[in-house]
């Protein structure tokens, strides 16, 4: 069984990005479990913390750490990648030594209803994970603009094309 961990990169109940996540997850295969990573819930990083036992952060250091692949679906704040999907990429880039993220696999995708499709965002956070020694999908790049909880036939099917690679890939 591949197992897949899931981390939406938004906070929002109403979440366009949780709505783009669940259309790719539809195209799961039957050998691959996915396995979603709460982010919504985990204090801030510092290292000071590595002394302490904090169970969010095992949570979510032994879902990256066992999973063989990771999809990132995330929305742009000011130019960036969301703070909430920084801190969970540090949290499981420590304690010193014991990165979650080295060798792993992780495709990221970004949707923004503006006409970049939070492309910022997007390249940054192929920029951190290159830097903690993921194996980032080069392509196919998904950068979904003009996005909205409503999912277009083409933008379904593009989404579904985009699905096959990845699970193609992560096995
Ligand atoms: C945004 N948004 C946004 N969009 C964008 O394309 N580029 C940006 O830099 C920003 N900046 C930004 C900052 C902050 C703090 C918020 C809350 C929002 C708009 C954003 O794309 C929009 O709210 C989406 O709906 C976010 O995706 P989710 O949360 O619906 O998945």
């Amino acid at each position: 069984m591949t197992k897949i961990a899931v981390i939406v990169g938004s906070l929002s109940q109403k979440s366009i990005n949780r709505h783009v996540a669940n259309d790719i997850l539809k195209h799961t295969p039957a050998d691959v479990e996915i396995v979603p990573v709460q982010i919504g819930d985990l204090p801030l990083y510092t290292q000071d913390l590595d002394a302490v036992s904090i169970p969010a952060y095992d949570r979510v250091r032994e879902q990256l750490a066992t999973a063989d692949a990771v999809l990132i679906v995330s929305p742009e704040h000011n130019r960036s990648t969301p703070a909430a999907v920084k801190n969970v990429i540090d949290i499981a880039s420590r304690p010193y030594g014991q990165n979650s993220w080295q060798g792993k696999k992780v495709a990221v995708v970004t949707a923004s209803p503006g006409a970049y499709g939070g492309i910022n965002s997007g390249l940054h956070l192929r920029q951190v994970l290159q830097g903690v020694g993921a194996n980032v999908l080069s392509a196919p790049e998904v950068y979904l603009s003009r996005a909205s909880l409503e999912i277009d036939e083409r933008t379904a099917g593009f989404l579904a094309k985009f699905a096959t690679q990845f699970f193609h890939w992560a096995k």
